[in-house]
């Protein structure tokens, strides 16, 4: 059995990840930190946890050696502690934005802030198997990419890769989200009276996904992002055009034989139906991550969709996927649920 640590595990993401990992037949979960409530039963907390464990949340200090840590903190503290979780644990998978980005310059540019540990932004290996499978089989220290970044990414790879869209004008990214994206401790703007019924515009530009898109893609995007009525869930619109030449035939081959071997991955391309285009409603608690498009022919305007659950294939459940690539397990173990119809 795999002994693991969840750092942050009172969070959202936190709590996410202990209910994957209590499920997961090869780990046993030894720590569950919490700064704010040490020595409380952790069902206090992740009501849906009630009867699943009788583990109580503990302190840094107290947390055993494990073969592997998984960071759920806010952007900043990650970076600051880096060090001391690297010491007691094999391996690192971190979900905040610290190490996603490997550039100073451009963490600068997009986070307003130096960077704590730079020496360390090129031992990072992306969490996002469907791209870098290989190097994860060996990394050491993992950065699971952003929410928005994983759905735009997924839903983009394959144009890029098989090189039918316009790579000179880029893509422009439409990203929606639930308020669960803020995190268990967010602000007056979460208060259910100013939330409710929101179509708000949180980001019109330079989102900080807006980096790693570029990053993974090399190819220059522009991103919006919109909290909408949802508690989960994230989907990404991205505008692209056509290379002349190319058309809907080429582009469903690419999306086919991109993800024709992706557990995770799966590409809707149904002519009718509420469900034809991706929608994050039936991926709820689910590790998939649907993906499709629409293509005006006459125009070459191609919008790529990528939907997904954000505290699940966008966060926790990716980062899991990622501790099966790289202990060596297979890669869906632990992560089977498919979702809940209807919802
Ligand atoms: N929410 C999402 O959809 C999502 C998706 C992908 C990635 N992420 C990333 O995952 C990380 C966790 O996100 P989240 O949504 O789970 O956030 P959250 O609900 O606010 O949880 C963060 C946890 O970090 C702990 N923490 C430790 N030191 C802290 C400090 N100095 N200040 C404040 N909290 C501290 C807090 O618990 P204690 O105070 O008890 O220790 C808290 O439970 C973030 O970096 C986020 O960007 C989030």
């Amino acid at each position: 059995m795999l002994r693991v640590t969840v750092v942050g595990a009172a969070g959202y993401i936190g709590g996410e990840l202990l209910r994957l990992l209590l499920g997961h037949p090869e780990v046993e979960v030894v720590g569950a930190v919490s700064s704010r409530f040490p020595g409380k039963r952790i069902d206090g907390v992740h009501p849906n946890l009630r009867s699943v464990t009788d583990l109580a949340f503990c302190s840094a200090e107290e947390t055993p050696e494990s073969d592997a840590v998984f960071l759920a903190l806010p952007h900043r503290v990650a970076m600051t502690q880096i060090e001391q979780w690297r010491s007691r644990a094999g391996v690192v998978l971190d979900l905040t934005g610290d190490f996603r980005l490997d550039d100073t310059e451009v963490f600068r540019r997009y986070y307003g802030e130096e960077h704590l540990a730079p020496q360390l932004l090129g031992d990072f290996v992306p969490g996002l198997p469907e791209l870098y499978r290989e190097r994860l089989r060996t990394a050491d220290l993992i950065s699971v990419p952003g929410c928005m970044a994983t759905a735009a990414v997924l839903a983009l790879h394959p144009l890029v890769t098989h090189d039918l869209i316009d790579l000179e004008r880029g893509a422009q990214v439409d990203a929606k989200t639930g308020s669960s994206g803020s995190g268990a401790t967010a602000g007056p703007a979460n208060l259910h009276a100013e939330r409710s019924g929101a179509m708000r515009v949180f980001a019109p530009t330079r989102h900080r996904h807006e980096a790693e898109i570029s990053r993974h893609l090399g190819l220059p995007t522009a991103m919006t992002a919109t909290g909408v009525e949802a508690v989960r869930g994230a989907q990404t619109l991205c505008h692209a055009t056509l290379r002349p030449g190319a058309d809907a035939k080429a582009v469903r081959r690419a999306f086919r034989e991109c993800y024709a071997a992706e557990p995770f991955v799966r590409v809707v391309a149904h002519q009718r139906g509420i469900y034809r285009y991706p929608d994050p409603k039936i991926l709820l608690g689910s590790n998939f991550c649907d993906v499709g498009f629409a293509l005006d022919e006459d125009t070459g305007r191609l919008s790529a969709i990528g939907a997904l659950d954000n505290l699940v294939k966008g966060g926790a459940g990716n980062a899991v996927q990622c501790l099966n690539v790289r202990m060596g397990l297979p890669e869906t173990l632990g992560l089977t649920f498919p979702g809940l119809h209807p919802l």
